[in-house]
C-alpha cells in the first residue's frame, strides 16, 4: 500500500455511492481490500458496514477507529473525472474519504501487527446520515472492550495538512419534534363557532422562539428551527386541525431536557389558550458529540509532531452519530482539513486527496501510541 494506491482507492468510492443501508457494493470493496492484506474480518451479522481487527495481544487493550462509509442523495456537480456514476447519488460529505482513509489506517497498523500492544478495531459503519447506523454497529457486541474512539471527518474550511482537533462539543445533539393542534373548524364567516387552529399555530411559532432567547444561557449555544406549518386548505374555511414540525438543536444535555420542556409547555398551554388542544412528540436524535479533553490533548501533540498544524475546529450544531460510540469510551472527533471551500452535502462538495495518505498515517499512528498509553495505564 503506498499513497498513490489510496487515493486510488478513494477514487472509486468516490465513483460507486451508495445509500445509508446499500453500502453493498461499497462493503464488499473494503472487505475485498482488508483481506487481501490479511486483515481479519469477524463476522458482524450487519448487512452492510463491517469491523477490521488489528491484533498484536489479544489480552492487550482495544482501541477504535470510526469511518462512515454510506453516501446522500444529491446528483453530483463536482465536474471530477471521478464523479458519481449512481445518478442522484453522490459522496458530498466525504465517507468516501472516511473509508479510504481508515483502510489505510488498518493496513498500516496491520503492517506492524506484530508490534501492537493490543487491539485495533477499525470501524467501517453504514447510514451515518441516516442517523441509524452507529446503534446498529454497537448492537453487534464487538465493540464492548474498545477502551478510547477516534474519528476523522472532512473539513472544506481547513486546507491539506491541517487537524481540527477541538475539546469539549463539537456537533449537536440533534432532536425533532412535531405538535398537532386540534381545534374547532367552522364557516370563515363564523369564527366565533370556532376554535381556530391558525392563531393558535401562529402563537406556537412565535413562542417557540423564546425558549433559545429567554430560556437558555447566553453562554450555551441551542437552536429551535420550525421548518413546516401546515393548515388548512383553502380561503373560506376555518380549519380543524394544523401541524407544526421542526428541529431541536444542542450541545449540554441539560439544555437538551430544557428546550424539550419549553417546547412542550409552550405548545400545550397556548394552544390551550386558544381554546384549542395541542399534542407534542419529540423524538431524540444523536446526542452531541462531546470530544474528551486529554484525548484531544494526545491527539494534538501527535499530530504537531507528524507535522500537521493543528487548530481547533469551529462548532456545529449538525449532528453525527460518532457520539454513541464515545457513550461506550472517551476519544475525539477530529477535522481533516481537505480544502475545497464547499460545504458539504451540496453538489459541488470535494475533497483534496493529497489530504488522505498523510491522515491515514495520523489515525495509524494514533491508534498505536493509544495502545501504549492503555497499556502502560495511563
Ligand atoms: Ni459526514
Amino acid at each position: 500500500m503506498n499513497e498513490k494506491w489510496l487515493i486510488e482507492q478513494f477514487k472509486w468510492l468516490h465513483r460507486h455511492p451508495e445509500l445509508g443501508m446499500q453500502e453493498r457494493a461499497t462493503t464488499a470493496f473494503l472487505k475485498d481490500r482488508l483481506r487481501e492484506a490479511g486483515v481479519a474480518l469477524p463476522e458482524t451479522g450487519l448487512e452492510t458496514g463491517a469491523i477490521a481487527v488489528i491484533s498484536g495481544d489479544p489480552k492487550g487493550p482495544v482501541v477504535g477507529l470510526r469511518a462512515d462509509i454510506d453516501a446522500l442523495p444529491i446528483p453530483e456537480e463536482s465536474g471530477l473525472e471521478y464523479a458519481s456514476e449512481h445518478p442522484g447519488v453522490m459522496h458530498a460529505c466525504g465517507h468516501d474519504f472516511h473509508a479510504a482513509c481508515m483502510l489505510g489506517a488498518a493496513l498500516l497498523l496491520k503492517q506492524r501487527e506484530k508490534e501492537l500492544p493490543g487491539t485495533v478495531k477499525v470501524v467501517f459503519q453504514p447510514a451515518e446520515e441516516i442517523d441509524d447506523g452507529a446503534r446498529k454497529v454497537i448492537a453487534t457486541g464487538l465493540l464492548d472492550d474498545v477502551q478510547a474512539f477516534y474519528a476523522g471527518h472532512t473539513y472544506p474550511w481547513f486546507e491539506a495538512g491541517t487537524l481540527g482537533i477541538k475539546p469539549g462539543p463539537v456537533m449537536a445533539a440533534a432532536d425533532r419534534f412535531a405538535i398537532r393542534i386540534r381545534g374547532k373548524g367552522a364557516h370563515a364567516a363564523h369564527p366565533d363557532l370556532s376554535a381556530d387552529v391558525i392563531p393558535a399555530m401562529a402563537a406556537i411559532i412565535q413562542s417557540a422562539q423564546t425558549v433559545v432567547s429567554r430560556n437558555v444561557n447566553p453562554f450555551e449555544s441551542a437552536v429551535v428551527s420550525i421548518t413546516r406549518a401546515q393548515a388548512g386548505n383553502t380561503w373560506n374555511i376555518i380549519p380543524e386541525e394544523a401541524e407544526l414540525e421542526g428541529t431541536a438543536r444542542t450541545l449540554n444535555p441539560a439544555v437538551r431536557d430544557a428546550v424539550q420542556a419549553r417546547l412542550e409547555a409552550i405548545a400545550v398551554s397556548t394552544a390551550r389558550a386558544h381554546g384549542c388542544e395541542a399534542e407534542f412528540e419529540y423524538e431524540r436524535g444523536s446526542s452531541a458529540v462531546i470530544n474528551d479533553a486529554a484525548a484531544c490533548e494526545r491527539a494534538a501533540a501527535l499530530a504537531r509532531e507528524m507535522g500537521f498544524n493543528v487548530a481547533q475546529q469551529m462548532g456545529t450544531l449538525g449532528a453525527e452519530d460518532f457520539s454513541e460510540y464515545l457513550a461506550i469510551a472517551p476519544g475525539a472527533f477530529i477535522r481533516v482539513g481537505t480544502g475545497g471551500g464547499c460545504d458539504a452535502h451540496h453538489p459541488r462538495f470535494t475533497v483534496d486527496p493529497t489530504a488522505l495518505y498523510p491522515a491515514a498515517r495520523f489515525f495509524a499512528a494514533l491508534a498505536e501510541r493509544e495502545l501504549k498509553r492503555l497499556r502502560d495505564g495511563q
